[in-house]
């Protein structure tokens, strides 16, 4: 058995606010290469999950490895630094620059033998974005800034990310867009872990699905059992 590990490997992680205990021994594996999505219901602890692999909330795991190495613990921007890219839910741009400005504030440099990401080859991948470059990002639409927010992080070349429901309050046309995005993505090889209440954006890009409810793990497996069983998908949602 030679098997490169997980990208990621989440072990019994619990997470709290104040007293409040969020989430409950959660296990996940991200597979490389793979695009997992995470759903539940909202207030399930989506969020929190990702902010506590980032080092951004209160937590406890017994073990959360990245690319085989240990970053529970880690100050966030270590975790970052190691290439675990994070979207979180509130679009982290800078209104007050540029679409290309914005795209310089996330630059930082390329593992040695990858090819760095570049405004050049972003454009390609948000072809929307290639004809705003020097718009300034508050008078971009929603789904624009998202796929800035995707963009600037991308600019800082990593193996992996965390994306925080990327088609929330996105019109169709650009939940199609961002799903052709996270597909080129995954083909460029990046593994992803994205939080979703739309199912039928999940259903376009993931490879294997978890269910979060009430802050512990209900479910792990493909998708498709999901989608074609609404009694089950409710029974792991929960209330
Ligand atoms: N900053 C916070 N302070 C206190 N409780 C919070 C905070 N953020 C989230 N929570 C609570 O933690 C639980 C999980 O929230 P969250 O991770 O945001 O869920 P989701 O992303 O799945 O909607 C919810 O009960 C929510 O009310
Ligand atoms: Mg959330």
């Amino acid at each position: 058995m030679s098997a490169a590990p997980d990208m990621l490997r989440i072990e019994a992680l619990d997470a709290w606010y104040a007293r409040a205990q969020v989430l409950f021994g959660v296990d996940l594996a991200l597979k490389r290469g793979e695009v997992l999505a995470m759903i539940g219901r909202n207030g399930a602890g989506k969020s929190t999950l990702m902010k506590a692999v980032m080092g951004l909330a209160t937590a406890k795991a017994r073990a959360i490895t990245f690319d085989g190495v240990g970053i529970a613990g880690l100050p966030a921007h270590r975790i970052a630094r190691a290439g675990l890219g994070y979207v979180p839910e509130e679009r982290r741009i800078f209104t007050n620059l540029t679409v290309a400005e914005n795209l310089e504030t996330g630059r930082r440099p390329a593992r040695p033998g990858v090819d760095a990401w570049t405004p050049a080859r972003i454009f390609e991948l948000f072809p929307n974005l290639a004809g705003m470059q020097h718009r300034s990002a508050r008078e971009m639409s929603g789904g624009e800034q998202q796929m800035l927010a995707v963009a600037r992080t991308l600019m800082g070349n990593p193996k992996a990310l965390l994306l925080d429901e990327p088609s929330e309050g996105l019109a169709p046309v650009i939940v199609d867009a961002m799903a052709d995005a996270v597909m080129a993505l995954k083909r460029e090889g990046l593994s992803i872990v994205l939080s979703e209440q739309n199912l039928r954006f999940a259903g376009l890009v993931c490879d294997a699905a978890v269910v979060l409810s009430s802050g512990s793990l209900t479910y792990a497996g493909p998708l498709r059992p999901l989608l074609d069983d609404h009694d089950l998908l409710e029974d792991k949602l929960g209330l």
